[in-house]
């Protein structure tokens, strides 16, 4: 899937067809979609057409709430749309109705992009992108045939629900420092230290790379004036380029989408998205400049645009985008696009590197559990009545050599494996390097198409594999090498009883 597709996309071509599918009538795509063996049953995402990035993740009034990037109208990305749900536990979710829409004739006619939402003075306030068509000098996007400009809006929550927002009547920042050759201007992270109000946004200069820049609110504004100050970190383009006008800046590295800053232990730590991949990087933060020591790629597979925030008993709580792989055109036929990854606690270890698991909250979805040990040469097989599992093996040591195999009529689809005698593990067909010392465990989560695997707290690979059907997929543990794993395999409950389907509550 090319997801530069602000091109392609915001002419409507793609998404003219699946629009279509919009309209024909929720039922007969509802139903479909809520049979479709590939859709999860425990990942939140709506009720159905497309979402991505996770936006303004807040607790506020005893609920999590979790807004998403939507299109109401059609699988395919395109109108941007604030989606929200609400939920007790970050695990089961309820739809509440759509956060923001585009307003005609505004700032944000052409899309409500991604953004925070912070508590300000004892009020909610979200801080998110606007983009409206202009002419080709104007526009802040420069991957697109279309002229875009973006800036940086603000909307007020006036009930504890957070169904209804006001947006502020004009910009809290208009464009881009004019200085800077910029090729994009969009997702604010915004948070308080120091007695002050900060915020990031994605950007990157022109031939140069992909930056975070870094503002200051002005005193007594009610985070609606902002003062620019400099780049807080900044990266170098990997060369790639295309011909023409088909330049893409956010594949070339020259811009960072979805910037995540905050404080973690005793380390700062910055999230970016660029090339199709999150990078994360830990260090210090002191004079306003962040300097990075360590950095690494936060998952190896399907995985954009995360977001954090922290839960109200302190843990830094990661959500993340799940995109699809397969053509767009399958997918906008499927009616659904994107789900929401599960909730990962991040910390950062002595020495520096970004840990991540699953929220101890996930684990209240484990219903049947089947444990047992896997001897050397050993193999155990099980049938999967259900697309909702969750297997943990825990106990492996250098010398052994586990793999996981989906089968389905006598074939091997999908499989995850570790060598411990190279340091290599591989998930799908993608390899990276495992600290054997740091992953004495292999975690998965399988959820209709969508795995989640994660390799001791170190390195994590969501992967999507579609087509698998409950009662044919056979899950085939291996073990070579001495000694034994144990393994504890779970059936996993759904959180709906129709793949959360159920449409929007109207506002
Ligand atoms: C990342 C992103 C953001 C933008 C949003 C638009 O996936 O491109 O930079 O705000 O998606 O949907």
């Amino acid at each position: 899937m090319r997801r530069r597709d602000f091109l392609r996309i915001l002419t409507f071509s793609g998404a003219a067809a699946s629009a279509r599918l919009g309209a024909q009538g929720k039922s007969a795509v509802g139903f479909s979609v809520a049979h479709d063996p590939d859709r999860p049953d425990y990942h939140l995402l709506p009720p159905h057409n497309w979402m991505n990035d996770p936006n303004g993740p807040i607790f506020w009034k005893g609920q999590y709430h979790l807004f998403y990037q939507l299109n109401p109208n059609a699988a395919v990305w395109g109108d941007m749309h604030w989606g929200h749900a609400t939920s007790t536990d970050m695990v089961h979710w309820q739809h509440e109705p759509i956060a923001l829409a585009p307003t005609p004739g505004s700032e944000d006619s052409a899309g409500c992009f991604s953004g925070s939402a912070v508590v300000f003075d004892g009020h909610p306030v979200i801080l998110y992108t606007g983009v409206r068509r202009v002419p080709s000098d104007q526009a802040t996007i420069l991957d697109t045939a279309n002229n875009l400009r973006e800036c940086q809006m603000l909307a007020t929550g006036t009930d504890d629900s957070l169904n209804q927002w006001t947006k502020f009547k004009r910009p809290i920042i208009a464009a881009p420092p004019n200085h800077i050759a910029s090729t994009g201007f969009r997702d604010p992270c915004v948070w308080f230290e120091d007695g002050a109000w900060w915020m990031i946004v994605g950007s990157g200069m022109r031939d140069i790379g992909g930056c975070a820049l870094l503002y200051r609110a002005k005193k007594d504004s009610n985070l609606t004036e902002w003062e620019y100050l400099h780049p807080l970190a900044s990266g170098k383009k990997n060369g790639k380029a295309w011909p023409g006008t088909a330049h893409d800046v956010v594949d070339s590295g020259e811009m960072w989408e979805c910037p995540d800053f905050f404080e973690l232990g005793n380390q700062h730590c910055l999230l970016y998205s660029t090339e199709r991949k999150v990078l994360w990087q830990s260090g210090t933060y002191a004079g306003l400049h962040f300097t990075p020591q360590q950095s690494g790629l936060l998952d190896h597979g399907a995985y954009y645009a995360p977001k954090s925030f922290m839960a109200p008993d302190g843990r830094r709580i990661l959500w993340g985008w799940i995109p699809e792989t397969r053509p767009e055109a399958e997918f906008a036929r499927a009616g659904w696009a994107g789900a929401m990854s599960l909730p990962r606690v991040l910390h950062v270890s002595e020495t520096g590197k970004l840990q991540m698991e699953p929220a101890a909250e996930v684990n209240s979805l484990r219903q049947r559990e089947e444990a047992f040990t896997l001897d050397q040469h050993q193999t155990h097989k099980h049938l999967l009545q259900a697309l909702r599992m969750e297997l943990l093996v825990t106990g492996f040591t250098s010398g052994q050599q586990l793999e996981l195999n989906l089968r389905q009529h006598g074939e091997t689809i999908w499989s995850v494996a570790i060598d411990g005698e190279t340091g290599v593990a591989r998930c799908g067909e993608t390899s990276f390097g495992v600290r054997l010392d740091e992953t004495p465990s292999l975690r998965l989560f399988l959820d209709g198409s969508v795995i989640e695997s994660f390799f001791g707290k170190s390195e994590a690979c969501t992967a999507r594999v579609y087509g698998l059907k409950p009662g044919k997929t056979e899950c085939e543990l291996k073990l070579h090498g001495p000694g034994s794993v144990h393994c504890s395999q779970f059936a996993l409950q759904p959180i709906s009883r129709n793949k959360l389907t159920g449409n929007f509550p109207p506002r």
